[in-house]
């Protein structure tokens, strides 16, 4: 199967869009019918492209042909500009795999290898890709925080300039993840003054003019959603996330795609939580799921009005 099969579009087409528009891709990450469902209403109702995002432990969770018959289902037609990423895939046989079920994109995290080596496979994803006509996003420099069950990284190497030209060159890959300060899940600063490294960004979208630059750990963790999830049984200290104005000056520097899983993690959780302290004698699943589904539909639908910028796009050259 190939993903216009499933009415689905290249990433790197909505990127360059994005790129040349000035706004951003909002690439929010799926893990089961309801954070599908949220994410593509609300893509629909905002008439705004968006990224699907599968990590492979999501894709585990759910199993290839539930992922693929829900998307088949959900009768995506190409002009809604909807696009599936296999998230942080860490090998070439996963990458070659979510292009043979129908993903759009893929996502090669060699990251933590030596340089020549993640050059070596992300050429090789990208080769692979490229004769699907599938696009390729690829890591430079290490994103810390908590990735996902295979990756866990507690440095933080930032991306070195001076490597991406020789790196993009190489490799072939069509956008490049950065490593300037973000991380991912919750924790992301310290203190509310750290501020991402736009000095390292600035190096690197004058080195690389016009290319599609990537921000993963780009969740702004909503003080709200914190407060919501705290005040109902939940105990969640500390956090905090990249503040949106942030965010919002790297989409002028060529950052094209903006990952986002934790604040829809927060989102489900803050529903939840909601309705069952509300309503303790409720053992309806379908009733506090969908509190935690129409909470992470309407985080969708204010970020991607108000980070990505992305709203009514669809018909934009
Ligand atoms: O950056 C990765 C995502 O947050 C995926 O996490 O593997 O737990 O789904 P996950
Ligand atoms: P957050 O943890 O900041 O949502 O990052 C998500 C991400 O980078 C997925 O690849
Ligand atoms: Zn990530």
């Amino acid at each position: 199967m190939t993903y216009q099969d499933f009415g689905l579009v290249n990433t790197n087409n909505m990127l360059n869009k994005a790129l040349k528009h000035g706004y951003a891709i909002g690439a929010f990450n799926m893990y089961n019918m309801e954070t599908f469902k949220a994410i593509l209403a609300a893509a629909r109702e905002t008439q705004s492209p968006v990224i699907l995002a599968v990590s492979e432990s999501a894709l585990d969770y759910m199993g290839d042909d539930i992922l693929m018959s829900m998307i088949r289902g959900a009768n995506i037609k190409p002009n809604e500009n909807i696009a599936l990423h296999l998230d942080h895939g860490h090998s070439y046989e996963i990458c070659a795999h979510a292009i043979d079920m129908g993903f759009s994109s893929v996502m090669i995290d060699a990251s933590k290898l030596p340089f020549k080596d993640n050059i070596e496979i992300s050429a090789r994803v990208a080769k692979y890709a490229h004769k699907h006509n599938v696009s390729v996003e690829a890591e430079l420099g290490v994103i810390s925080g908590h990735e996902d069950k295979n990756t866990k990284s507690d440095i933080s190497l930032f991306t070195h300039p001076d490597d991406v030209v020789e790196f993009v060159l190489k490799t072939n890959v069509d956008s490049l993840a950065v490593a300037i300060g973000t991380s991912h899940g919750a924790y992301k600063r310290k203190s509310s003054t750290e501020k991402l490294h736009f000095d390292i960004l600035a190096k690197i979208a004058e080195l690389l003019p016009d290319f599609p630059l990537v921000l993963h750990g780009a969740s702004n963790i909503p003080k709200e959603l914190v407060k919501i999830i705290n005040t109902n049984g939940g105990e969640i200290t500390n956090a905090r996330g990249i503040p949106i104005d942030q965010l919002r000056q790297a989409v002028t520097m060529n950052v094209c795609k903006i990952n986002v899983d934790s604040d829809l993690r927060l989102a489900f959780t803050a529903g939840i939580r909601t309705t069952l302290k509300l309503h303790p004698d409720s053992f309806n699943p379908r009733e506090y799921i969908a509190t935690g589904m129409g909470m992470v539909y309407e985080t969708v639908v204010g970020e991607i009005t108000d980070i990505m910028n992305s709203a009514n796009r669809l018909f934009n050259d």
